[in-house]
C-alpha cells in the first residue's frame, strides 16, 4: 500500500538501479519518494537482453545512460534534482577486477567523481547520498592472537596457501565493524570500494551533504545474475546442485562467509535512504551470523537431492578466509533488523531458479 503523497519524500535517484539491489529496492521506494529515477547503462555482463528488467517496478524512470559520463550528469541532474542519491552503479567482479583493474577503477572511482563533479557543476546539492559499499574493504580483517590482541594478518601468499595452510596460526578471525576494524583491501574492486567511501566522506563533508556508507556482505538471493560469470556463488552452487553435481569446496570448506538474503539488503538500503539521521562511518550489513561455504553448500546440495559436496584443496589468489558482520551499529542506527536465515534464504533462491526459463545447470 501507498503512503499517502503528502509523507512521501520528493525524489531519489539511483544510479545502476537497474542491477539486482537496485530492482529490489524499487518498489518500496515508490513508497517513500513521489519519484524514483535509476540511470544504469544496462550492462551487457549483467543484462543480457539489454532492456529494461521485468524486475524493476513500474513507475520508476529509467534513463540508459554511463555513470562515468560528464554528459550523462549535464542531462540528468538539472532536470531531476534528487534529494537523495542511492549510488548502486559499479563493476562488481573481485577476481575479475585483478586482471580489469583499469574498468573497475573508472566506473567505480571515476564513476563517483563524475556524478560529485556533475552535481557541483550543475547546483543540485542532495540532502544524502548513499553508498553501497563492500565488506571486500577489509581484505583479510582483523584477527586476534593467542593473548587476545587485534592484529591484521595482511594477504595471504601462494607460499602458505600452497602448503594448505589457511588460517593465520594460533589466532582466531574477528567479525567486521567498521568502529573497530581498519580497510585493507586484498583486491582492485575492494580498493575501488574504499576510494568510493573516501571520496564521498570528503566530499559531502565539504558541500553538507549526509552520507551514508552501508558496507554489504554476500548478497544473494532471487534476482540475482544467473548469467554473470563472475559473481553470485550461491546461483551456482544451485545450478550445480540442480545438474547433480558434487559442489567442489575451494580450501578446506571452512571458508566464513555472510550470506545476507536480498530481501534483508534491501531494508537496509531503503532505511539508510529514508532515516532520520545518519551514521559519521560505515555500518556493516550482513545475516547476523556467520556461515561456512561448506554449509552453505551442503544445505543446497540436499535442497537439490545432490550428491554431498567435496573438497578440492584449491584455493583463488584474492579470496578472504573468513569475512562476516558485526551488524550491532546497522540495527541501532537504522532501526534494521535481518529477517531470514540461510535454510530460509537458499529456499527462496532455489524456488525463484526453479521457475525461471531457460535456466542451465552449471
Ligand atoms: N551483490 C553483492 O553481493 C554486493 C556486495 C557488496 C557490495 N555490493 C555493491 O552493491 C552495488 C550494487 O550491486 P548489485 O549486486 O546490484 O550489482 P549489479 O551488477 O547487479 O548491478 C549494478 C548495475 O550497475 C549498472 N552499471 C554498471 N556500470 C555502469 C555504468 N558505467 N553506468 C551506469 N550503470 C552501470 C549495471 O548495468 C547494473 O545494472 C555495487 O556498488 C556493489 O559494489 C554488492
Amino acid at each position: 500500500m501507498h503512503n499517502s503523497p503528502e509523507t512521501r519524500m520528493e525524489t531519489v535517484l539511483v544510479t545502476g538501479g537497474a542491477g539486482f539491489i537496485g530492482c529490489s529496492i524499487s518498489a518500496s521506494l515508490l513508497q517513500s519518494f513521489k519519484r524514483v529515477v535509476v540511470v544504469d547503462n544496462l550492462h551487457p555482463q549483467i543484462h543480457e537482453s539489454g532492456t529494461r528488467p521485468d524486475e524493476l517496478a513500474d513507475g520508476v524512470e529509467l534513463i540508459v545512460a554511463d555513470i562515468t559520463e560528464a554528459a550523462t550528469w549535464d542531462r540528468v541532474l538539472p532536470e531531476v534534482k534528487p534529494d537523495v542519491i542511492i549510488h548502486l552503479a559499479a563493476e562488481t567482479g573481485t577476481g575479475q577486477s585483478l586482471e580489469e583493474s583499469t574498468r573497475h577503477t573508472h566506473v567505480n572511482v571515476v564513476g563517483t567523481s563524475q556524478l560529485l563533479d556533475g552535481i557541483n557543476r550543475n547546483k543540485a546539492l542532495p540532502r544524502r547520498i548513499v553508498l553501497t559499499s563492500s565488506r571486500a574493504v577489509y581484505g583479510e580483517g582483523a584477527w586476534r592472537n593467542a593473548e587476545g590482541a587485534m592484529f591484521y594478518p595482511g594477504q595471504r601468499t601462494s607460499e602458505t596457501l600452497d602448503k594448505s595452510e589457511w588460517d593465520f596460526p594460533g589466532a582466531v578471525p574477528t567479525a567486521m565493524r567498521a568502529a573497530e576494524v581498519f580497510p585493507a583491501p586484498v583486491s582492485v574492486y575492494g580498493a575501488t570500494k574504499l576510494a568510493q567511501e573516501n571520496i564521498l566522506q570528503a566530499w559531502g563533508k565539504s558541500y553538507g551533504v549526509e552520507t551514508a556508507i552501508l558496507r554489504l556482505q554476500n548478497v544473494y538471493g532471487p534476482g540475482q545474475s544467473l548469467i554473470n560469470p563472475y559473481t553470485g556463488i550461491m546461483s551456482l552452487f544451485c545450478r550445480m546442485a540442480m545438474g547433480g553435481r558434487s559442489i567442489p569446496l575451494y580450501e578446506d570448506g571452512e571458508v566464513r562467509r555472510d550470506f545476507i538474503l536480498i530481501d534483508d539488503v534491501a531494508t537496509a538500503v531503503v532505511a539508510a535512504a529514508t532515516s532520520e539521521r545518519t551514521h559519521p562511518t560505515p555500518l556493516d550489513i550482513g545475516s547476523g551470523e556467520f556461515q561456512t561455504i561448506g554449509t552453505a553448500a551442503q544445505t543446497i546440495a540436499t535442497r537439490y537431492g545432490a550428491p554431498e559436496p567435496h573438497v578440492t584443496g584449491q584455493y583463488r589468489q584474492g579470496d578472504v578466509r573468513h569475512a562476516w558482520a558485526d551488524i550491532t551499529d546497522a540495527k541501532t542506527v537504522l532501526g534494521w533488523t535481518p529477517r531470514y536465515n540461510l535454510q530460509q534464504g537458499i529456499e527462496r533462491l532455489a524456488d525463484w531458479i526453479d521457475v525461471q526459463p531457460d535456466v542451465k545447470p552449471a
